[in-house]
């Protein structure tokens, strides 16, 4: 395949950076969007020139680290991480454009690398269980109802990659947020902090300059692991919940 590459260039967090324009010749269908970056990156070393930065890990849908814009959506055209994406899902002769996250609380460290570590503030300020659960539970020692179970497990497959801020009009972090949150509401272990934890992890989103939620759902629907919009309304609920119960109304 062949394949015209629009990237975002950005030296670093002070640069205004631009997109530079690649021709690829001989593309296979069966690369991984990341590797057909690879072929691009050797190339571009072995002419003596700067490498195109992208963040990556795992490479299996798992880390959620491998953030990008491509065409226009948050890890491109299929609902799916950038890793699990190939080069098939696009056409021979297309330009693909690739651009950064963009948003306030996900400053571009250099080309397609964004500092995400908001997130991490996030979970610091309230997505940890502080009870010692033991060591691993027999089966069915806790008694947890299997759809409760599945939703919590549902809600914890979110990778934190991002893609929910990146197709939000307002760059909201909700449904990242309320994933966490739902997550540990939902079992037993996670009930310690229930009172604060919802407060505590709203007010870090909101001071690490995420917008509101305004119910467009772009975020769900471009979520690579399909977490719910309800998580969003179960999040709100343990915030109204816990401010109700508290000296703080
Ligand atoms: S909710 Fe989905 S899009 Fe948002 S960080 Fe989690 S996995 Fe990524
Ligand atoms: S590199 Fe880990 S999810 Fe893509």
């Amino acid at each position: 395949m062949k394949i015209t590459l629009k990237v975002w260039r950005q030296k670093n967090a002070a640069d205004k950076g631009g997109f530079q324009t690649y021709q690829l010749d001989n593309v296979s269908p069966d690369m991984s969007f990341l590797e057909m970056f690879d072929v691009l990156n050797e190339e571009l070393l072995s002419k003596g020139e700067d490498p195109i930065h992208f963040d990556h890990d795992c490479r299996e849908g798992i880390c959620g680290m491998c953030s990008m814009y491509i065409n226009g959506k948050p890890h491109g055209p299929k609902q799916t991480t950038t890793c699990q994406l190939h080069m098939r899902s696009f056409h021979d002769g297309q330009t693909i454009t690739v651009e950064p996250w963009r948003a306030k609380a996900f400053p571009v460290v250099k080309d397609l690398v964004v500092d995400r570590t908001s997130f991490d503030r996030i979970i610091q300020a309230g997505g940890y269980v502080s009870v010692n659960t033991g060591g691993v539970p027999d089966a069915n020692e806790i008694p947890i109802p299997k759809k409760v179970a599945d939703e919590a497990f549902d809600s914890a497959t979110c990778i934190g990659c991002g893609a929910c801020v990146a197709a939000c009009k307002n760059a909201s972090a909700m449904l990242f947020v309320s994933a966490k949150i739902s997550q540990l509401a939902m079992l037993p272990q996670g009930k310690v902090e229930r009172k604060t934890r919802a407060e505590q992890m709203i007010a870090q989103m909101d001071e690490e300059g995420f917008g509101a939620c305004t119910n467009t759902g772009a975020c769900s629907a471009e979520c690579p692991k399909e977490i719910k919009l309800e998580n969003i309304a179960r999040m709100n609920r343990e915030f109204y919940t816990a401010k109700a119960k508290s000296e703080n109304v």
